[in-house]
């Protein structure tokens, strides 16, 4: 069940992250959603009130999902790792391996047509057979530079195809 997934996240200590967490951010998106978002790991507005993506990369993900016909509503957004990390650090390897365990349960209970992989740390996800698999740049690198903005609407845009 996602609940049991979003309380053991909320409540987790298997790594260090909790300690400098106000919350842990399970994600969020109907459960049976057919596209699945997942980041890095939440931000400082993430971790203010215990929601994926609503700082400033957050929206500027959601408008240009908006832009191309996606409604960030109808998708299920969540993060590699789920607690913001110090001075918002890339998280360690072990972190990632303490938390990969929750997004493999995200998948499974899901089980959604395709996983976007918002930039190099998203890669990491657990690769389920049956999936597809579809890696974007990061929306705040996208936010930050022309080319990897251009780049960025190009992959949308290919992805609201491929889900149409
Ligand atoms: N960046 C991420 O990768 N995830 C979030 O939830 C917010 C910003």
């Amino acid at each position: 069940m996602l609940e049991d997934v979003v309380l053991q996240i909320q409540n987790c200590r298997k790594c260090r992250l909790w300690q400098t967490s106000i919350y842990g951010v399970p994600g969020e998106g109907p459960v049976d959603a057919r596209v699945m978002f997942v980041g890095q790991n939440p931000g400082s507005e993430e971790d203010k009130t215990g929601r994926p993506f609503v700082g400033r990369a957050g929206k500027f993900l959601t408008k240009t999902l908006a832009e191309f016909g996606i409604n960030r509503e109808r998708v299920y957004i969540t993060n590699i790792v789920k607690h913001t990390s110090p001075e918002n650090r890339k998280p360690f390897p072990d972190e990632v391996v303490a938390c990969l365990p929750y997004l493999a349960q995200q998948i499974a209970v899901i089980n959604p047509k395709i996983v976007v992989l918002l930039g190099a740390s998203a890669k990491e996800a657990p690769r389920v057979e049956g999936v597809r698999y579809f890696e974007v740049v990061h929306p705040s690198a996208a936010m930050r530079f022309t080319k990897m903005r251009e780049k960025f609407r190009i992959q949308i845009a290919e992805l609201a195809e491929q889900i149409k």
